[in-house]
């Protein structure tokens, strides 16, 4: 084989086991599903102490750098706390949090944070002209589908994997649209947010940030 040929498909195949990584290793079977439905939010409340200095007592974040876990879909709660512990999400502080929960612990977690009401804000609703189009009618002319056909109309996602966004920290969501974008967060399956956030302007993505946070 010719030099520049055997490059080529080295090149190819390390591009081909690079895509093979899986982007969660989280695979929602019943039995999974069943599982996270069954777990105890008794204990999960208890577990939970442990996380309230920067989620919030009540799932409710105090700081805008730190995400809101309140009424947030189980089984959403629980892949990313899978996700953090197997190094498909990686990050200093929830990767070595999540490397010493069992699977109980995080779904009895995701369990007690999804009864919890979801974040409200009281500041004044600003109008935000173009996220809400890109929220209910996308962009025809990019590969823009409406964030609402998978988040839901109110924000409140949707199962298994899609989160719910109402009452999210704008600093938080505009750092993870980002960290997609780059591919620096990249445990979504099927690249979903990747694709999207790629498209986004940084205005955009702050606009759309304050839209949901003011969402209830
Ligand atoms: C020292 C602060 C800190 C503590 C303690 C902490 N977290 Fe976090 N947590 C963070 C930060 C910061 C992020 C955002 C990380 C990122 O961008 O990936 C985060 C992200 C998360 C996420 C992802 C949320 C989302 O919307 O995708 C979950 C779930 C989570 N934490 C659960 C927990 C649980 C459960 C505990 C307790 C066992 C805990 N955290 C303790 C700071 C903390
Ligand atoms: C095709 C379905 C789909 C569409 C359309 C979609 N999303 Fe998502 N989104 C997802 C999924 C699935 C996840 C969770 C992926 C993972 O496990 O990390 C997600 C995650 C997110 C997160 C991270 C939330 C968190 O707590 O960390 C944000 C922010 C977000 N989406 C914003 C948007 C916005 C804004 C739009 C519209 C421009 C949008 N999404 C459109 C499916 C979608």
């Amino acid at each position: 084989m010719n030099k520049m040929i055997q490059t080529v498909v080295l090149g190819l195949f390390t591009a081909s086991l690079a895509h093979a990584e899986p982007s969660s290793q989280v695979a929602w079977t019943p039995d999974k599903l069943n599982f996270i439905k069954q777990a105890n939010s008794k204990s999960g409340k208890e577990l939970a102490a442990q996380c309230a200095g920067c989620h919030g007592d009540n799932g409710v974040s105090p700081s805008p750098d730190f995400p809101s876990l309140a009424g947030q879909l189980a089984t959403y709660t629980y892949k990313q706390l899978q996700d953090y512990k197997n190094g498909q999400r990686t990050h200093t502080l929830m990767t070595s949090i999540a490397a010493g929960l069992s699977d109980q612990d995080m779904a009895d977690m995701a369990a007690w944070y999804s009864s919890l009401p979801p974040p409200r804000n009281k500041a004044d609703k600003k109008d935000l002209e173009i996220a809400e189009r890109l929220v209910f009618e996308g962009d025809g002319r990019r590969t823009l589908p409406p964030c609402y056909t998978c988040h839901g109309s109110k924000g409140q996602g949707e199962k298994m994997d899609i989160p719910a966004l109402a009452g999210q920290q704008a600093e938080y969501f505009t750092a993870t649209l980002i960290a997609y974008r780059n591919s620096e967060r990249h445990n979504d399956i099927y690249s979903r947010m990747r694709i999207l956030s790629q498209q986004l302007s940084d205005a955009e993505i702050q606009e759309l940030a304050q839209y949901y946070q003011q969402l209830q």
